[in-house]
């Protein structure tokens, strides 16, 4: 079935804010991949996107004149007497692609001095961000600042892509405008409730846990828990009854979703093996330690002079533990490998009973663990799928669109 036919968009009010930034020739096939997927598009160009892209293609391939000035406002359709307002009353959602970080700036802090940031001001979350930027830009304070606040007000900031920047003196970095297949599938995330997890208890853990060696010191890893609290946002979106069971990590409670903190991987078997009962489906995304000190204290251990050896011991493996009576439940492990990824996983796969594995790469410029975006594959007993580079809510995405197709196949 083509796009046009589904037309998942069909319907859908858009803005798509252009700002100024190479990038902006991209927004041309945003646009056009918008209007494909059914949605109207009212682009809106800032004075220095216009000095990227001309508007005519966007008007060809939305059929809609971009507004470019505040007054007197050109185009617009039903743009109203106050044009910036009634057009966020009228939006289902704004885009803002690229944002520069001038325009998630003034977006951040309420400045409206042109048409777009005028209009962000009346703008009901969430809107829809997709970064473009110099790389050292993007990880100066200011703009990070910036980011956690739309975040706060409930806007959904997607994380640039790495890799080479238009300017080769730029170098490569994480600062490139999402590509705009991505930046539809948010779009589409956001403008299309589809609750196919319906009637469906998933359980999802997340992060790293910490065994205690003594009373101020611990074994743990780099794991952020960033995957496994998108999962669980993800499918609770879905209409999952979602539960996270997460070991420490700084992030905060996705909605919808009731969790459980845990510290060691003692504590997470257990909160998993209670959930479990009447779950219909676990995803481990946790790094879960495979080895804790035999003889933890509970006071602070003194140094000696001499070296120190300490005896560790194997956790309990809670995939393959809780695979044994599996019955029609699913189970979806992860794999995290430095080298050797697929084979590995595979390997993991059948060793652990899942039904897939999701492998990703902890090392070299790929590096999965704690990063915003990461490359998988999601590989089952028949096929491996390779994805791209995806930010972490994408992915999961990707992962459970996986997890849906096999609850259906289960419960038909
Ligand atoms: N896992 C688990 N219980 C553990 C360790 C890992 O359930 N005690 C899960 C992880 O959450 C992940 C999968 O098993 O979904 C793979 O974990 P990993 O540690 O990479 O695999 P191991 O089998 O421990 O293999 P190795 O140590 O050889 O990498």
């Amino acid at each position: 079935m083509s796009k046009q036919a589904q037309a998942p968009l069909g319907g859908k009010k858009t803005v798509l804010g252009v700002s100024g930034g190479i990038a902006a020739y991209k927004s041309i096939d945003l646009a056009r991949l918008l209007a494909l997927d059914g949605a109207e598009v009212q682009t809106v160009l800032t004075e220095s996107a216009a000095s990227f892209v001309q508007p005519l293609p966007f008007e060809v391939l939305t059929g809609v004149t971009p507004i470019q000035r505040m007054f007197p406002v050109e185009g617009g359709g039903s743009t109203g007497d106050m044009p910036h307002v009634s057009l966020t009353d009228h939006a289902d959602l704004i885009i803002i692609a690229p944002a520069t970080a001038n325009i998630i700036g003034k977006f951040a802090q309420g400045v409206g001095d042109d048409f777009l940031s005028t209009l962000l001001l009346s703008a009901r979350p969430p809107a829809l961000v997709a970064p473009a930027m110099n790389p050292r830009m993007w990880a100066s304070p200011a703009v990070q600042e910036n980011v956690s606040a739309l975040r706060e007000r409930g806007h959904v900031v997607m994380e640039p892509a790495a890799g080479r920047m238009a300017r080769a003196e730029e170098g490569v970095g994480r600062g490139r405008m999402p590509e705009p297949g991505e930046i539809l599938q948010a779009a589409r995330a956001i403008l299309v409730p589809n609750p196919d997890l319906s009637g469906m208890k998933v359980v999802v853990t997340a992060g790293p846990t910490r065994e205690r060696w003594d009373a101020v010191r611990y074994l743990s890893n780099r794991s952020s828990g960033k995957m496994g609290f998108a999962l669980a946002g993800e499918a609770a979106r879905r209409g999952a009854d979602a539960v996270l069971v997460s070991g420490p990590a700084v992030l905060a409670d996705p909605p919808g979703v009731r969790v459980v903190r845990v510290e060691s991987a003692a504590e997470m078997y257990e909160a998993v093996k209670r959930e479990w009962t009447d779950a219909n489906a676990l995803v481990m995304a946790a790094a879960v330690a495979d080895y804790r000190p035999v003889d933890p204290s509970a006071r602070k251990r003194k140094k000696g002079d001499g070296p120190l050896a300490v005896e560790l011991e194997r956790t309990t493996d809670i995939l393959a533990e809780l695979s044994g009576d599996k019955g029609g439940r699913i189970l979806v492990g992860f794999a995290a490998e430095t080298e050797e990824v697929l084979e590995r996983a595979k390997e993991k796969l059948i060793r652990k009973g899942m039904d897939f594995i999701v492998a990703n790469r902890v090392s070299g410029d790929e590096d999965a663990m704690g990063a915003d975006a990461s490359r998988a594959w999601i590989i089952d007993e028949s096929e491996t799928e390779a994805l791209p580079v995806l930010e972490k809510g994408v992915l999961a995405g990707r992962i459970l669109d996986r997890l849906a197709k096999m609850w259906q196949n289960i419960s038909t």
